[in-house]
């Protein structure tokens, strides 16, 4: 096998080859992914919605991003790993976000990390690209400033945000980051933007025109089943085939169906 690395996905691109990237918390579904070929796990901050239950992704704490992060690394082999710098660990001041940074690379063995934002964090990717740790744009809809939007609907329809969108993905090229994910936007504007840079862009819900797809891979696979929006495909109907397989083990045990003379000693 060959490593997935940043310079490996920017060479993607020059390709036309379509870059895949999936969530990853843990380390038995890390392993699947892997395997399977996909070219980067994302320890995204989804975890605090997914995994842990709550309402958004505030929440989550750097120590609980790096204990996810670090059984994804141990499960991999072949794709990129790329961090997410939760809420909180670096909007305050660029040295707080390169501390954070430093963080997950030390202590989880992550290869990159994903922070979200345009302009307004400009200086702390530079800070922490100056150390050597690449970095992942996200713009769009950046589910960490949900209460300054108020809603998780479509970003980007009207011309000034649009704008100012396509001027922070410029940015962030510019100053050295390795990709962006563009999160529901419109399709012709991730396209725009796709053609204006060199560097990936990965959509969810960004339409079919940018370099690569990312979902939250227990969306995708139907394990949760309240949520569905449009941009999402779902590949299996995990939450009915689990349900299905729960119910016959208790049915099972109840009436004395499990264990048989074989599953025994
Ligand atoms: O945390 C996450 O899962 C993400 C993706 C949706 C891009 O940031
Ligand atoms: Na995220």
């Amino acid at each position: 096998y060959k490593r997935v690395t940043v310079k490996s996905l920017v060479d993607m691109k020059a390709n036309g080859e379509k870059i895949s990237m999936l969530t990853a918390y843990d380390y038995t579904m890390a392993k699947i992914l892997d395997s399977a070929g996909i070219d980067v796990l994302l320890v995204g901050d989804s975890a605090s919605n997914v995994m842990a239950g709550h309402e958004t992704t505030l929440p989550i704490t750097l120590d609980q991003m790096i204990y996810h992060a670090s059984s994804v690394v141990r499960a991999i082999e072949r794709c990129l790993v790329v961090v997410d710098l939760p809420f909180g660990s670096y909007q305050s001041d660029p040295k707080e976000a390169l501390r954070s940074a430093i963080r997950i690379m030390k202590e989880s063995g992550g290869h990159s990390i994903k922070l979200e934002g345009g302009k307004e964090v400009k200086e702390s990717i530079k800070r922490i690209l100056n150390a050597g740790i690449p970095v992942m744009g996200h713009l769009g809809l950046t589910p960490q400033s949900i209460y300054k939007f108020g809603t998780y609907t479509v970003r980007a329809k009207e011309e000034e945000e649009a704008e100012k969108l396509m001027e922070d993905a410029l940015m962030l090229e510019r100053i050295g980051c390795f990709a962006i994910v563009l999160e529901k936007v419109p399709a012709k504007l991730a396209k725009q933007v796709a053609d204006a840079i060199s560097i990936p862009v990965i959509g969810i819900g960004a339409g079919n025109g940018v370099d690569g797809q990312v979902l939250v891979t227990h969306d995708m696979i139907g394990m949760t089943h309240e949520f569905h929006p449009r941009f999402l495909r779902r590949y299996l109907d995990l939450y009915k085939d689990m349900s299905g397989a729960f119910e016959s083990y208790i049915t099972d045990v109840k009436s004395g169906d499990f264990p048989s003379d074989k599953e025994q000693y």
